[in-house]
């Protein structure tokens, strides 16, 4: 016996006036269909399979390796969908069926769902909420003893069924036999001409087997996505969710609402998170930090009692005690050490720079090993592309590049090297050594005077 999850979603999603399909837009840097798939392995699930259909090839890039597929070419309704996943399902397994588009159900409520069905023996059991405005949902329809009896779609209802307010959220946790029988007696005889997975309730129940409805849901979780407007929404409401899990492990966010953290970011607690900060990727970041306002990061970790002001950071590692920007860009494979100084409008690339080091402004740092102890003047290049090729520069433990100077690479600058302000190195600077490379100062006494003179005349 497995406990398997089946995803519907082989739509296009029309209303999203998409290339892409609906269910690979992102909610808080996650794919919806990714979201739905989290839950359910959080949830206890051992296999998920999706039903693919509009733009499989795109959605199946988006998905986990370990993901089973199957196709549904022509979308024939919810029944038919579940049809064709058949062959993953076997008698004993518990399958719980969900939405493609539905990124905000969470774990606790799909456990629940598990959790009353097991309990009661259900061969199925519908997940159900109650709303003040039911329209466009399919109804649940309960007997004199408020047993499950039947889903009514809208457009099959009655004027009196209509009326019914506990509505069909979509997702159902089924008993593999009972599914696969009962999907082989539904038709399309209906409204829609499709057909509807939700007509194996009824179908199970006539056979005698014991179906369940469980109201053990909020609206808010259950939203589909439809439209950009929708999308708007669960990105809010998911912003703010994650904000929460955030706050609850002793994270300070001072403004909740222009605080955009995805989904699988890792922060430290005492770490303060100042407004219109983006957090996002596999972002990780430790204890006892100051992330100030503005900040970008992405993909990128950072060590405990670190303060990245109004930065950008990508794919890089920062370590602890530091101090990144304002106005600093950390560029793919920056990796930064303790106790250093990265300053305003400093732009690394492609480089390592050892513990207790500064480069505290207006610097570019390209492709390069810096060691420890080593002070960047301001305004320092690393000339690292000659327009062809890219080539790497090391300035080793202790060395002094003095303001305004190029290192030209490849080039080395050895422990203790000294470089004169406005120099151009395009030799290595030896152990210890002072190199200097411009042109010596040249004074011309009274040479102002004498030239003012000559202008008159
Ligand atoms: C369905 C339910 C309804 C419920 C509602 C909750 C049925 C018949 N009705 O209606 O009771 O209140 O969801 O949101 O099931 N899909 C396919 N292939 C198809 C048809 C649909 O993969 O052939 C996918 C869609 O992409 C979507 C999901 O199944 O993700 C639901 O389909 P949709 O057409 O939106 O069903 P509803 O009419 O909303
Ligand atoms: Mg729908």
């Amino acid at each position: 016996m497995k406990f398997k999850a089946l995803i519907l979603a082989a739509g296009k999603g029309t209303r999203m006036k998409s290339k892409y399909p609906k269910v690979i837009h992102k909610v808080c840097g996650k794919e919806m269909i990714n979201h739905i798939i989290c839950a359910s392995k959080n949830a206890g699930v051992d296999d998920i399979i999706t039903i693919l259909g509009h733009e499989a090839e795109l959605v199946k890039e988006k998905l986990p390796k370990d993901t089973l597929i199957a196709m549904q070419q022509e979308q024939l309704g919810t029944g038919h969908a579940v049809m064709m996943a058949k062959e993953y399902i076997s008698d004993e397994d518990t399958v719980l069926i969900l939405c493609g588009d539905t990124p905000l159900i969470k774990e606790e409520t799909l456990k629940n769902l598990f959790d009353y069905h097991n309990k009661n023996n259900y061969h199925v059991t519908v997940l159900t909420t109650t709303i003040e405005n039911p329209n466009g949902y399919g109804r649940i329809i309960r007997d004199e003893n408020s047993d499950l009896l039947k889903i009514v779609e809208q457009k099959d209802a009655t004027e009196e069924e209509k009326l019914t307010k506990e509505i069909n959220s979509g997702i159902y946790c089924f008993n593999g036999k009972s599914l696969k029988e009962s999907l082989d007696l539904i038709d399309n005889n209906n409204a829609q001409k499709e057909y509807y997975l939700t007509d194996t309730i009824k179908i199970i129940r006539e056979k005698g087997n014991k179906v369940g409805a469980y109201n053990g849901s909020t609206i808010e979780e259950l939203m589909g996505v439809n439209s950009r407007i929708e999308l708007s929404k669960a990105e809010n409401i998911m912003k703010l969710r994650i904000n929460e899990s955030h706050m609850i492990n002793g994270v300070t966010i001072i403004d909740t609402n222009s605080t955009y953290i995805e989904t699988d970011v890792i922060i430290g607690n005492d770490t303060i998170i100042y407004p219109n900060v983006m957090l996002r990727g596999n972002t990780q970041i430790g204890c006892d930090c100051v992330i100030g306002q503005n900040s970008n990061i992405l993909d990128s970790k950072i060590g405990n009692s670190t303060s990245i002001e109004s930065s950008t950071l990508v794919e890089s590692i920062v370590g602890e005690n530091t101090n990144i920007g304002p106005y600093a860009y950390l560029r793919p494979n920056s990796d930064i050490g303790n106790n250093v100084k990265i300053g305003d409008f400093v732009e690394v690339k492609n480089a390592k720079i050892e513990d207790n080091s500064k480069a505290s402004h207006l610097s570019y740092i390209g492709d390069a090993h810096v060691g420890k102890d080593v002070n960047i003047g301001c305004g320092v290049v690393f000339v690292n592309y000659d327009g062809k090729n890219k080539y790497k520069s090391v300035v080793k433990n202790g060395a002094f590049i003095g303001s305004n100077s190029n290192l030209v690479a490849p080039v080395t600058v050895e422990e203790n090297g000294y470089v004169a302000t406005g120099s151009t190195i395009t030799k290595n600077v030896p152990n210890g050594a002072l190199a200097v490379a411009r042109e010596k100062q040249v004074v011309k006494e009274d040479w102002v005077y004498r030239k003012r003179i000559k202008d008159k005349n």
